[in-house]
């Protein structure tokens, strides 16, 4: 997508140098700017310290990041201690696991001088793949956008509520929720996106920064606004992404997405999830039991960092000293609270049945 005109991916590996950059989003939506991933350790921390972010994207960037070690080591054991290393820095999203497990199972049987070479390829290939991925999973919602679309009065927009960021820089291109969005916007169907604050770590700020960079009617709202919108009508349907999605059709999401759903099902508003099948645990059936919810710093509830008067970026205190915090960073959305899942394939009913319909080849995975 485009950023003042320029067209960027979330990551990308300069083809003269071969350096990998990604777009740092600690510093959005205030500052565009560039980091040069290097190191495995590098790597791990901006997975870690959300320098990256995004279910789909941080499994691409581990990817990267595993192609760069295999320049450096390409042993057996580098390429298991390396793949373990990056799977736990953030243990919620699935498309980590699942992207660092197609790449030992693509490396391990080749000869060591032959891992550097095939791991860039995989990663340049696998964010190829997401990027086209994603844009389906836009063409699918899409459809629901305008069915909307066609029961307003002229110029009337489709409102549409969204939480957390599952927009282009949440996977390499595209995006999952906002993929659609993007799509109806581009062709001339009126939309005004309702964007939750997300706190903690406030992601809808950076969806913010996107939408405005495609010139799409949006507002930023507080986390606890969305009860009270649904409820005036102001909201024809929600759409949120996921990070991983059970075989059973549960969502984890960005903590607070499920009061969201909750209040859209007490309303009789249709709660979408976006989501490329990467980020299906065909393992898990039942979410609220079996997915392991990421506990990030108390600080990052205590403190919250914006732009000062003086335009500096900084970070505040919000609660008294010494206060006690906790920080799931996800919740499990059941099911039964889902009106649809949104994939590359189509749109199918958060089921057993429905997801095993869509990628029969893929179930039992
Ligand atoms: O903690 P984050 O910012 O990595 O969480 C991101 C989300 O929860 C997104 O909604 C999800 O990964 C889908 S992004 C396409």
């Amino acid at each position: 997508m485009k950023v003042n005109g320029t067209s960027y991916r979330s990551i990308w590996r300069d083809r003269n140098t071969n350096e990998v950059k990604v777009i740092d989003q600690r510093w959005l939506p205030h500052d565009f700017r560039i980091a040069t991933l290097e190191t495995l350790e590098e790597f791990s921390t901006a997975i870690r310290e959300m320098c990256v972010r995004g279910a789909p994207l941080i499994g691409i960037t581990a990817v990267y990041g595993m192609a760069k070690q295999m320049a450096r080591d390409p042993s057996d054991t580098s390429v298991e201690e390396s793949s373990t290393l990056l799977k736990a820095t953030r243990p919620t999203g699935v498309n980590l696991r699942w992207a660092l497990d197609r790449c030992e199972n693509t490396l391990m049987p080749l000869d060591p001088d032959q891992r550097a070479a095939a791991a860039l390829q995989l990663a340049d290939q696998m964010a190829d793949e997401d990027s086209e991925t994603n844009r389906l999973v836009g063409v699918h919602g899409l459809e629901i956008i305008r069915r909307f679309a066609e029961k307003k009065a002229d110029g009337e927009p489709v409102r549409i509520l969204t939480h957390c960021n599952a927009g282009w820089i949440g996977g390499v291109d595209y995006g999952s929720a906002i993929s659609p969005i993007y799509q109806a916007h581009d062709e001339g169907i009126p939309v005004h996106v309702w964007v939750d604050e997300t706190r903690p770590r406030n992601q809808g700020a950076l969806t913010c920064w996107e939408l405005a960079g495609h010139g799409i009617s949006h507002q930023y709202v507080a986390d606890n606004a969305g009860g009270h919108l649904m409820q005036n009508g102001l909201v024809d349907f929600v759409i949120v992404g996921t990070d991983r999605t059970t075989s059973g059709g549960d969502v984890c999401n960005k903590i607070g997405t499920y009061l969201k759903a909750l209040a859209a099902k007490d309303n009789n508003i249709p709660f979408y999830v976006a989501l490329p099948s990467s980020t299906i645990d065909w393992a898990v059936d039942d979410g609220l039991a079996e997915i392991p919810i990421e506990e990030r710093k108390e600080r990052e509830v205590t403190h919250i960092w914006g732009k000062n008067g003086e335009g500096s970026i900084v970070e505040v205190q919000v609660t008294p000293d010494d206060t006690q915090a906790c920080n799931p960073a996800f919740d499990v959305t059941p099911r039964r609270l889902i009106a649809g899942l949104i994939t590359e394939r189509g749109i199918t009913e958060a089921s057993p049945e429905g997801l095993a319909a869509l990628f029969p080849e893929l179930r039992g995975e």
